[in-house]
C-alpha cells in the first residue's frame, strides 16, 4: 500500500493550485488547475468538482488521475497517480462540501473526486528524475 510521507503531505499543503491530468478512453490528455484539494489519511486525495467538464467526462470513462506537487523552497517535486471515484452524497462528500462552501458559497460543489493513490514518482531534475518512490 502507498503511504505518503509527512514531508510529501507538507508539500501538498503548500500547493495552492495543482495541475490535474486526466485522459479520455482514446488517450486524449486534459490538464486543468485545481484549488479545492485535500489529503485524507496516507493514500487518499479529495478534489472538489466545482466546474469540471472534460475532466469529469474523462474520469467517467477512464478513472485514472495524475497530479504533481512542487515546492520551490524545499525543492521537492513529486508526481502522484491514482484512481478516481466520484461521490455525490455521503459523509465524505458532505464534509468536504461544507469545507469548500465555508470558503465561498458560490462554489457549486457538484461532486467529490476521491483519488486513491497508486504510485508516486520523483519529478525533480537530476539522477532520480522519473523514479518511482512509492
Ligand atoms: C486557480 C484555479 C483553481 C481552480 N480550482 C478548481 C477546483 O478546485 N475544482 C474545480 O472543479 N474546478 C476548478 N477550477 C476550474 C478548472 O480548472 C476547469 O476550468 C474546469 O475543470 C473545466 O475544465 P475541463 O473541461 O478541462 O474539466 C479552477 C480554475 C482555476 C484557474
Amino acid at each position: 500500500m502507498v503511504a505518503l510521507t509527512d514531508e510529501m503531505k507538507e508539500t501538498i499543503a503548500k500547493n495552492r493550485v495543482v495541475p490535474m491530468a486526466t485522459a479520455s478512453k482514446d488517450g486524449i490528455p486534459n490538464v486543468v488547475p485545481m484549488a479545492s484539494i485535500r489529503v485524507v489519511g496516507d493514500d487518499t486525495i479529495w478534489i472538489m468538482n466545482n466546474y469540471m467538464v472534460k475532466t469529469l467526462r474523462n474520469l467517467e470513462e477512464n478513472p485514472i488521475v495524475a497530479l504533481y506537487f512542487y515546492d520551490p523552497e524545499s525543492r521537492h517535486c513529486f508526481q502522484v497517480k491514482g484512481t478516481a471515484e466520484i461521490k455525490t452524497s455521503g459523509p465524505d462528500y458532505e464534509m468536504f462540501r461544507d469545507r469548500v462552501r465555508a470558503k465561498s458559497d458560490r462554489f457549486p460543489t457538484r461532486s467529490l473526486v476521491v483519488m486513491k493513490i497508486t504510485d508516486v514518482f520523483e519529478c525533480m531534475p537530476g539522477k532520480g528524475a522519473g523514479k518511482k518512490v512509492l
